[in-house]
């Protein structure tokens, strides 16, 4: 099994849409039962909420549940999983701060490097701005998980 977590700050807005997204593709592709997903933020701020109104509403009209619960991002999840996949750059920085002895450093990967469409370095955090900011979100996560899936695809050899 291979498993990938998608990061941003509060985990009510972006990594819950690239979770959602992650999870529609897979299960139609039927590869459920060799990946694995989940979501955190690097801020417990919104912990045990479900992702934000705006965020579900955008996604829906895409066909695209976002079932998540906010829970904050801890170490072990470093071991946990094989890719952790950080939204923008202060999500990196974050995140890379708590691998003290740099062990994990292969497993932390900006999530726009896996987009094919947009030529971009972060997903932009929709939260303090209104509808286009919520429509690029989807725009850019709908993209990088379709680059995802194809380099996982090729990692685990299935046609
Ligand atoms: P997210 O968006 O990191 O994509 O979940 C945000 C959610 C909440 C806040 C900032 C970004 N906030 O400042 O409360």
């Amino acid at each position: 099994m291979t498993k990938v977590l998608f990061v941003c700050l509060g985990n009510i807005c972006r990594s819950p849409a690239a979770e959602g997204v992650f999870a529609k593709k897979i299960t139609d592709l039927n590869l459920q039962n060799l990946i694995a997903w989940d979501s955190a933020g690097t801020s417990a701020h919104h912990s045990g909420y479900p992702a934000d109104e705006r965020m579900q509403e955008h996604a829906k009209r895409r066909g695209y549940p976002l079932p998540s619960i906010s829970r904050l991002f801890v170490t072990e999840d470093f071991k946990r999983f094989d890719y952790i996949l950080t939204m923008d750059e202060s999500n990196f920085a974050d995140v890379t701060s708590l691998d003290s002895k740099a062990q994990f450093t292969n497993k932390v990967i900006p999530f726009t490097e896996f987009c094919r469409v947009h030529n971009i370095t972060k997903v932009p955090d929709p939260y303090y701005g209104g509808d286009a900011g919520f429509e690029l979100v989807m725009d850019i996560v709908e993209d990088g998980c379709d680059g995802l899936i194809e380099f996982l695809k090729k990692e685990k050899k299935i046609k």
